[in-house]
């Protein structure tokens, strides 16, 4: 009798200390944090080393949602950039053309799975279409 109940104990310990472990990471907001911090909540735009000099260079005319709304390679953002210097009154970005572009092209990127086409078909068994 004695024993039953000791091993009902443990059981129920065992059964709260796995509850408690489990919280954590079954918790949406720890992922939710993580995803928010590398975002600055002013623009919206990504954080990393090169953020403030493009916030500085690139936000000033227009809201940063015009950068967030687009994905271009390196070149499509270095065309934009050189349209907005022909038609905009964009300045010479200089020496932080390179950086604005390298930020540009490691967070706004078309990305694959968005833009690629379906795979073609294969194996198609056409048919004619009766009247
Ligand atoms: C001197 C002002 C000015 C600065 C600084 C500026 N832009 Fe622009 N940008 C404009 C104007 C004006 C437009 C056109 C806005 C519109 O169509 O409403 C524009 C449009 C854009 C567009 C939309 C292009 C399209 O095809 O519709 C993108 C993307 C953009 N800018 C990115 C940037 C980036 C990246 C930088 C930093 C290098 C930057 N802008 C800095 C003036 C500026």
């Amino acid at each position: 009798m004695k024993t039953n109940i000791v091993f009902f104990c443990a059981a129920v310990v065992a059964f709260c200390f796995a509850a408690i472990r489990r919280e954590p990471s079954a918790h949406p907001s720890a992922t939710l944090t993580a995803v928010a911090d590398s975002i600055d909540k002013e623009t919206g735009l990504a954080l990393d080393p090169n953020f403030m000099i493009v916030k500085a260079q690139c936000t000033s005319c227009h809201s940063p949602k015009l950068i967030l709304q687009h994905r271009f390679t390196r070149d499509e953002w270095l065309s934009k950039i050189r349209w907005m210097q022909r038609n905009h009154k964009l300045w010479d970005l200089g020496e932080s053309e390179k950086t604005v572009l390298d930020y540009l092209a490691k967070h706004y990127a078309p990305s694959q799975s968005a833009y690629s086409r379906r795979e073609a078909l294969r194996n198609v068994k056409w048919y004619k279409l009766e009247k």
